[in-house]
This record gives C-alpha cells, structure tokens and sequence, in this order.
C-alpha cells in the first residue's frame, strides 16, 4: 500500500494467452511495464485448450481468447479484432487471382493448426456454419511453422492476419476468397469473483484506457 502511494506499485501480473496472441500482447505490456517498472510479469503462452485448462487452477489474474470458453463464469473485454486471412506463397497461382470462388481455395493442399488450437476451432466453426470443406493435408503445431510451409509451397492456410502484420509476410499473400476471412475478435478474460490484485485492477485500467489507440496501431 505504501507503494501505491508513491506511484510504485510493486508485484507481479500473471497472464495466460493463446500462441496466436503473443503477436498482440507484448504490445499493451510494453508501455505498461515502462509506466510501472517495478511491476513483473509471468506470462504462459500456450494453445486455447490448454489455456482453458489453465483457467481450471484459476492461477492467473488475465487470459486472452479469441473464443472464450462457454463453460466458465468470465469477465470479458473486447481488446481488438482478429481477422483469420486465407494465405499463400507469393508464387502460388492464387496469389495473382481476384474474387477466387471457395471451391478453387479449397482444391489446394490446406495447412492446419493442431487440435485444440483456437485457430482451428475458428476455421472449423467457420466451414460447418457455412456448409464448406477444405483439402486438409498437413496439421503442424505453430503459426510459425506453417507460414514457412505455405512459403515453400506445401500448400495455403489461414491464419490470424497479426501473425502477418505483426510476425513478417515476406514470400506470403493474404488471398481474396470468397466467404473469407473469418471475422473474430481478441479478448481479455478473467475468472469472474476472482478477487482482484492492485497489480490486476492497475493492468485493467490500463487497458480500457489504451486499446482503442492499441487495437488500430497493430492492425490498420
Ligand atoms: P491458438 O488460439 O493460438 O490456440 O490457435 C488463437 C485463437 O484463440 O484464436
């Protein structure tokens, strides 16, 4: 308390957030560790399932979906959209080609997340409410990895255009296919009752204050 006082407050912000977040999160923390130096933060990065299953222990005082779970009583806050882009090699065929019609999309070798990826959770949400399928060849574990796959051509993917922006897109194009891309959105999550630290409430303000000018500098 006495540190609050003196505008240091002191302690640790823990966060768990989905792998494909981690292009978006350090951004807010980046300023906010610069504003409370004497703030430490732990912060887990791993796939949604195991996020949820991280929300069970209920040991962090944030989580970040694009999906928040049904099944848990959680405080939310929209931080910023996430759009999932269709992507190919620069020289893949598609890459020069407007308006491509779905079924030609997904003729082509399709490059997926793993199971229990929010990625794919998202995709397939997608294709069943649309009535749609995909070529699905290759499930490869990192949006890294299947970036440097569709460079080397195995096929094309969707993916989260921060892991575009934000990431790098050299040898990769956002495609123009119909029905796409998928329309989703980042938030911040906590456990609702869960009380709250000074260090929590602190970050909470923070955010609610930056995103707007957050959300349109990583994604314009
Ligand atoms: P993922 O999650 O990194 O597990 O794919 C991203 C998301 O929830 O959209």
């Amino acid at each position: 308390k006495l540190a609050d006082l003196q505008g240091l407050k002191a302690g640790t912000l823990k966060m768990a957030v989905v792998t494909t977040s981690k292009y978006l999160i350090p951004h807010f923390l980046g300023e906010f560790v610069k504003a409370y130096p004497a703030i430490d933060i732990v912060l887990k990065v791993a796939n949604r399932q195991q996020i949820i299953e991280q929300l069970e222990r209920a040991e962090y005082d944030f989580y970040v979906f694009s999906h928040p779970p049904s099944n848990f009583e959680l405080d939310v806050i929209p931080l910023a959209a996430n759009p999932l882009v269709p992507i190919a090699a620069e020289s893949h065929p598609l890459a020069r080609q407007r308006k491509i019609p779905f079924e030609q999309f997904a003729r082509e070798p399709f490059l997926i997340r793993e199971m229990g990826s929010g990625t794919r959770h998202a995709i397939e949400q997608h294709l069943k409410n649309a009535g749609l399928d995909l070529n699905v060849r290759m499930t490869i574990e990192s949006n890294e990895a299947i970036k440097h796959c569709v460079m080397s051509e195995l096929g094309v993917s969707i993916l989260s255009r921060h892991t575009l922006a934000l990431g790098g897109s050299e040898g990769l194009k956002e495609l123009d296919v119909e029905h796409l891309p998928i329309r989703s959105q980042w938030y911040l999550a906590r456990l609702a009752g869960k009380e709250m630290s000074v260090i929590a409430s602190t970050f909470l303000d923070y955010v609610q204050a930056q995103k707007d000018r957050l959300s349109t500098l990583l994604l314009p």
